[in-house]
Formats: C-alpha cells, sequence, structure tokens
C-alpha cells in the first residue's frame, strides 16, 4: 500500500473530495486537494465514510490507478517483448546482433547506430521488441518490482556446452515469471555440436521441446554463420500471436525502466519500455522518485521522435533525476502530483532506512501485499 490524492480517493468512493478533507481535519490532519494520503489513512478515511475497501497491488495503489482497466473496445496488438536469457558465452549478445543486422530498416541504414538496452527489429511477419538486459540482475530487479516486462524469454543454449547454471537460474526466471519460453540451440556450425543432448538435458528441468512430443518451441541457430535466424523470429512471432498481446494506445503512458543512467552531456536518461497507453514530448514522467516534463524521446535508432506506443522502447530525456532500472513509470496529469508522488517515495525511503530492523521489516512486509 502507497500513496492516493484525496481527489482521486473522493473519485474512486464517489465522494466530495471537501468532505473526505472535514473528515482527515476531524482526526487533526490538515490537507489539501492534491495532497497525497498513504493507503492506511485512506482505508481508514474510505470505511468512515461507509466504503467497503478492495487494495489492489501496491503499485496500482500507489500510482493511482486502481481500477484503471482499459476497455476490451480500446486494446490494439502490440509487439512482443522478448528477453534474451542464457549460461555466459552461450551466444546471446552475438545472437541479438545477427538478429539485428538481419532487420531490413537498419541493415538499409548502414548498421546498428546506437546501443540502447531495448530495440525493436521489423521482421515481414511484424515488429518484435527486444530487450537485451545485460545479465540475469536487472530482470531480477524487475520482477522483484512486479514489473513484467517480457512476454516471452529466448533461452540460448549452445549447443557445444549444452544446460549449464545460468540456464536453470534462466529457466527458473522464466517460470516465476510465468513467461513462455522459446529454446535457442546456438552454436550448430561448431564440429562438436550436440543440439540433441541439449535436449535431454532440458528434460531434467522438465522443458520439453516439440521435437520430443513437447510444447516448448524450439530452433537449432547459429549466430555465427547466421543459421535458421528466420526460423527463430518465426517462432517468436509464432508463440506471440497465441499470447493474443495487446494495449490501448490512447491514454497516458506507463511502462517499465529498462535501465537508466546521468549522461554527462544530456542528464538523467532512462530508457524505457512502453507498456500502455503513448508517451509523448511534453508529458509529465513519474518514475520511482525521480520525476521531470519529457524534453526529447530518442527511439532505438538515435532519432529523435514526438511520441512512442505500447511496446516502444525509448530513451527519455528531461527527468531531474535518474531513475533505477525496473522502476515503473507514469505519466501524471500536473507537476505538482508528480512532486508529490516522488516527495512521498523519498520519504518513505528515509522512513524505511531509519526504521529499526523489526519495524522495517513489517513495513516491508506490509508494502509488500
Ligand atoms: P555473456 O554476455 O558474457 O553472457 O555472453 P553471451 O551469451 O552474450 O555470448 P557472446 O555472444 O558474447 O558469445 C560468446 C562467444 O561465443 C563469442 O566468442 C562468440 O563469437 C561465440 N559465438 C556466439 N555464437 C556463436 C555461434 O553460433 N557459433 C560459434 N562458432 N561461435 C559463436
Ligand atoms: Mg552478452
Amino acid at each position: 500500500p502507497e500513496a492516493i490524492t484525496i481527489q482521486e480517493l473522493a473519485n474512486r468512493m464517489a465522494e466530495r473530495a471537501v468532505d473526505v478533507i472535514k473528515l482527515l481535519m476531524k482526526q487533526g490532519q490538515m490537507l489539501k486537494i492534491n495532497d497525497v494520503i498513504d493507503a492506511d489513512t485512506a482505508e481508514i478515511i474510505a470505511e468512515e465514510m461507509g466504503h467497503r475497501v478492495k487494495r489492489v497491488s501496491e503499485a496500482d495503489v500507489e500510482m493511482g490507478l486502481m481500477g484503471d482497466e482499459d476497455a476490451p473496445d480500446d486494446m490494439v496488438s502490440r509487439a512482443p517483448v522478448v528477453t534474451v536469457m542464457g549460461h555466459v558465452d552461450h551466444g546471446k549478445t552475438s545472437l541479438l546482433d545477427a538478429i539485428r543486422k538481419a532487420d531490413v530498416v537498419t541493415g538499409e541504414a548502414g548498421g546498428i547506430t546506437q546501443h540502447i538496452g531495448a530495440y525493436q527489429v521489423e521482421t515481414p511477419g511484424g515488429t518484435v521488441t527486444f530487450v537485451d538486459t545485460p545479465g540475469h540482475e536487472a530482470f531480477t530487479a524487475m520482477r522483484a518490482r512486479g514489473a513484467k516486462v517480457t512476454d516471452l524469454v529466448v533461452l540460448v543454449v549452445a549447443a557445444d556446452d549444452g544446460v549449464m547454471p545460468q540456464t536453470v537460474e534462466a529457466i527458473n526466471h522464466a517460470r516465476a515469471a510465468e513467461v513462455p519460453i522459446i529454446v535457442a540451440i546456438n552454436k550448430i556450425d561448431k564440429p562438436d555440436a550436440d543440439p540433441q543432448r541439449v535436449r535431454t538435458e532440458l528434460l531434467q528441468h522438465e522443458i520439453v521441446v516439440e521435437s520430443m512430443g513437447g510444447d516448448t518451441l524450439e530452433v537449432e541457430v547459429s549466430a555465427a554463420k547466421r543459421t535458421n535466424l528466420d526460423k527463430l523470429l518465426d517462432a517468436i512471432l509464432l508463440q506471440s500471436e497465441i499470447l493474443e498481446l495487446k494495449a490501448n494506445p490512447d491514454r497516458p503512458a506507463d511502462g517499465v525502466v529498462v535501465e537508466a543512467q546521468l549522461d554527462k552531456g544530456r542528464g538523467p536518461v532512462a530508457t524505457v519500455l512502453i507498456q500502455r497507453g503513448t508517451l509523448n514530448v511534453g508529458d509529465i514522467f513519474v518514475a520511482g522518485s525521480a520525476w521531470g516534463r519529457v524534453r526529447a524521446l530518442i527511439n532505438d535508432r538515435g532519432s529523435n521522435v514526438d511520441s512512442a506506443g505500447p511496446s516502444v522502447p525509448v530513451e527519455v530525456l528531461g527527468l531531474h533525476s535518474t531513475p533505477e532500472a525496473g522502476d515503473q513509470f507514469v505519466v501524471v496529469d500536473a507537476e505538482q502530483r508528480a512532486r508529490e508522488i516522488t516527495d512521498y517515495r523519498e520519504r518513505k525511503r528515509r522512513e524505511l532506512k531509519g526504521a529499526p530492523s523489526s519495524a522495517r521489516a513489517s513495513l516491508e512486509q506490509m508494502m509488500s501485499q
């Protein structure tokens, strides 16, 4: 449970904000309509006003997005978001590079312009968004914060090495996130490649690939020789069709920070992946305890764009501080609201830090409910 403005709380209860303020005043709190109260206070108020309280997830309450479901009619197909995972040196980066080079658009433009943590590939069968999380840590951080970034995991297993500890870790991550896996058996060009061994070893981890009668798609590839990259993309597109991925592009954006850093020339730069809605230059953006008015949006080809819709990765410029990878972001309608949310979070963060460990534990428990 986190925070909600008085206005938002009143709206949800279909009560007048002034009545909420009066009630708070009786309890000794002098607050204004746009002030933020924590979820516990909100719950007490709601109950006093005779409403039944249903708490949604922490992030939802905090963002004031509770019950903010999009109507089915507004949902439009979006590109799948794919994370490539696997053991060290099994060829994740090589595979992503090879796929990116196969992209007709960058191919025409003369190669890769810059590295960003996420990018899109146009294929004849549709667009695919790849998230290039360095190692598993970022993925774990995002998952720990409840950000469901990825729709699919491509599990890269080198055919000359087989299933290794980080392969198993990646399988566990994908399972915990309840995300389907596509197996890319890589390095099949190598003389000592043994794809069949990979399949058998995967069985021990309850991954049964299609050719063994299971339902996990598998593709034998070589990043080095660029073998079967089209088949891998086909498998990704096939799997995503089954998922029927959709989002409403016609609403204020929300999504997740994939990576962020303080750039010498440009200031704080956050690479974000839009999950719903459309992010525009000029929008008021809040992520973690960072906020700012979007000054520029830069796409994965290094071009300035005015806006970005669902499943599109973009760099966001104009923030006052640097958010963290895994932070959920949202667009709000006023700077005042952005300040309140970030101030509140800063305060909560300090409280957590300052609290004695037992209190901290219970606070953390409370916050993770
Ligand atoms: P980390 O990011 O360090 O975990 O590694 P990675 O999984 O990204 O592997 P990377 O793409 O860096 O490749 C590791 C090594 O394997 C490099 O030397 C690649 O050239 C080589 N390699 C990758 N794919 C293939 C392949 O299909 N065939 C052959 N022969 N070598 C490959
Ligand atoms: Mg790599």
